[in-house]
């Protein structure tokens, strides 16, 4: 009787908040106790095999894991029964409900000491559902699996685009490893993966309109078959991640066109800073009707392949300088811009159902055009105004400023033969500054969580905004270190976008971020992934000691 009355104390003393990321936008919790679950738990009525499938992969990374958040000790989990019931309830209302941007991805998740019900109002938030769930559960020193008993939680997305950008033209990224950014993604319920496919330096897509493109790849090995890219987008949607492809045009465009005809490439054989932004230069020839001819074999195809309602295609960093002097002599360059739109365009838009999206530029560089259709999406990166400007014109956004959310900044340059590192008076601006990194310093994870997307927007200007892609550029990543550059960083993004950075008072809530972004590493960790360390292991096994202010200002 004693000792019942003890363990019932210490139920009462062990707070027992575990701390899913991304933080759920709503938790009850009714008392600390915690209740025991084996883990042959099982779903009653499945609603589809997608749920069936991530219920299994839940169950079994819990007991794989045997998982406990730091900081933890013996007596912490120390009490609670046996949950009655193994059967977990999990009803959806609208299983048919296709993968798409704004599909609802709501879900309600009840623990009691009976059992666990989870209800969902499409497949895609069922999965979310399970993402928290096994981020849940934590396992005790005396070998059991336990979960918070009586909690009752009410989630869903703030903004319905929750994005990484990843480059596999630079360098290739093997299909494995594409498909652990989709693993980690789902696992903080981030929904989309923008995949820039091709670009001026590699042709890695084999495609049958144009064989010829990939004798463009960095080698016959560093290629994506179509079934290679079927694989990833069934893989990526049976997780709740689409798969949105970019072919960049015009600019950026060298690799593997001029195998198909190297008259719709222009300025190919230039030096590289005679005519673009990195070698090698190369834009589509916007005169030549071959140039459309071969546009539209092309996206036909991939529009077969990639099932996404939207498809991004590029339009960024046009160079005048390489435009051919005729064309110049006779065109503005807002001529020609304008002239490659009118025959694009049609050819994008004859796939019913089909959005795009462009980068900014096309609107807010010096080469761009004064207005578009105005149901094409821009994706902002260069300057925070940009999302003022475009969102007040009523275009729909996606944010991806390069000073907050662009994870290839901060490493130096890549271009070679630099005397500027050479330590030399002309030379210490440059060595003292960014060293070449085109994008300033490196992105934290503490500058990505704090970043506010809708700052200075009117309400009727944050409607426009879809959400936010941290883009990774891989001049210098491939898939050794892939990785280790988007997380756990990326994690601060995607909490950001699915319940926000902010605390009820309106204060950024990074004192309790920190905690949970520490153990998501750890637990990444033991899931197999290289993610980068944050701090040393001290600062996650003592909270708040490594903290710069004892007492941490508002802000
Ligand atoms: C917590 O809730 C459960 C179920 O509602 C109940 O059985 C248990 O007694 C409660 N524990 C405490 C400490 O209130
Ligand atoms: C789960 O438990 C609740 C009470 O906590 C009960 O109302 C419900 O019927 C149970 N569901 C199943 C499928 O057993
Ligand atoms: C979750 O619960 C809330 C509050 O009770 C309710 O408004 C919402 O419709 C529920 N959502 C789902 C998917 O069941
Ligand atoms: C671009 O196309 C025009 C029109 O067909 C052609 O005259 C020109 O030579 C082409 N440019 C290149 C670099 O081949
Ligand atoms: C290109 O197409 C346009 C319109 O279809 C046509 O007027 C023009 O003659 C064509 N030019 C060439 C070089 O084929
Ligand atoms: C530019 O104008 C000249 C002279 O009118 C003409 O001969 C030439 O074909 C034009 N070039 C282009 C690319 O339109
Ligand atoms: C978008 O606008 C273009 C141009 O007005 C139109 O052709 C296309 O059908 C529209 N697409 C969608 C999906 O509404
Ligand atoms: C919002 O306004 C402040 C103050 O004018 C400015 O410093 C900041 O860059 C703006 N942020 C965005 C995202 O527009
Ligand atoms: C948007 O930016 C463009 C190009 O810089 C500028 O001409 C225009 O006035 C801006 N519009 C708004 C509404 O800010």
């Amino acid at each position: 009787m004693l000792i019942a009355y003890f363990l019932f104390l210490i139920s009462l003393a062990t707070c027992f908040k575990v701390d899913p990321l991304p933080a759920v936008q709503h938790i009850t919790w009714y008392n600390d106790t915690v209740i025991e679950i084996n883990t042959n738990l099982l779903i009653a009525d499945c609603p589809s095999p997608v749920v069936q499938l991530a219920f299994i992969r839940a169950i079994s990374t819990i007991e794989k894991l045997m998982w406990s958040p730091y900081p933890h000790s013996i007596s912490d989990y120390a009490t609670g029964p046996m949950i009655e019931s193994s059967r977990v309830t999990i009803q959806v209302d609208d299983a048919d409900a296709d993968l798409q941007l704004g599909v609802d991805e709501s879900y309600n998740l009840t623990i009691t000491p009976k059992n666990i019900t989870i209800h969902a109002a499409t497949t895609w938030g069922a999965l979310h559902s399970l993402t928290t769930l096994q981020q849940l559960v934590v396992y005790s020193q005396d070998g059991r699996f336990l979960i918070p008993l009586s909690v009752e939680i009410v989630d869903k997305p703030n903004f319905p685009h929750r994005g990484v950008m990843i480059d596999s033209a630079r360098n290739f990224l093997t299909v494995k490893s594409i498909l652990d950014q989709i693993d980690i993604m789902a696992l903080v319920k981030m929904n989309s993966l923008h995949w820039h496919l091709v670009d001026t330096q590699s042709w890695p897509l084999a495609l049958e309109s144009y064989p010829e493109m990939i004798q463009d790849a960095y080698s016959p090995e560093e290629v994506y078959s179509k079934s290679d890219i079927k694989y990833v987008i069934d893989y990526a949607r049976s997780r709740g991640v689409r798969i949105i492809p970019e072919i960049d045009m015009p600019g950026h465009a060298r690799a593997g066109w001029r195998k198909v005809d190297p008259s719709i490439v222009e300025c190919a054989d230039a030096f590289w800073t005679d005519a673009a932004v990195e070698p090698p230069p190369g834009q589509l020839n916007i005169t030549s009707n071959r140039t459309y001819e071969v546009i539209t074999n092309l996206y036909n195809e991939l529009s077969e392949l990639f099932i996404d309602n939207y498809f991004h295609v590029g339009n960024d960093e046009l160079q005048v300088k390489c435009f051919p002097q005729l064309e110049l002599q006779n065109s503005t360059v807002v001529q020609l811009l304008s002239h490659y739109l009118d025959e694009a365009l049609p050819i994008f838009f004859n796939i019913p159902e089909r959005k795009l999206i462009m980068w900014d530029d096309i609107l807010l560089s010096t080469v761009s055009v004064p207005k578009l259709p105005p149901n094409i999406t821009l994706q902002v990166w260069h300057e925070p105004t940009g999302i003022k400007n475009l969102t007040s014109r009523g275009y729909d956004v996606i944010v991806s400023l390069y000073d907050f959310l662009y994870l290839d900044c901060g490493y130096a340059g890549f271009v070679t033969n630099d005397p500027r590192y050479a330590e030399s008076d002309g030379n210490i601006e440059f060595n003292n500054g960014q060293a070449g990194s085109w994008c300033g310093p490196y992105k934290s994870y503490q500058r990505i969580y704090v970043f506010d997307i809708l700052a200075n927007l009117t309400e009727s200007e944050q409607k426009h905004v879809l959400g936010a892609e941290a883009p990774l550029w891989s001049e210098q990543v491939d898939s050794t270190v892939i990785t280790s550059k988007i997380w756990p960083r990326v994690a601060a993004l995607a909490e950001s976008l699915w319940s926000g950075n902010k605390d009820a008072k309106g204060n950024h809530r990074t004192y309790e971020f920190t905690k949970r972004i520490f153990n998501f590493r750890e637990y990444i960790v033991k899931m197999g992934y290289d993610a980068s360390p944050l701090a040393p292991k001290y600062c996650i096994m003592n909270p708040h000691a490594c903290d710069l202010f004892k007492i941490p200002p508002d802000f």
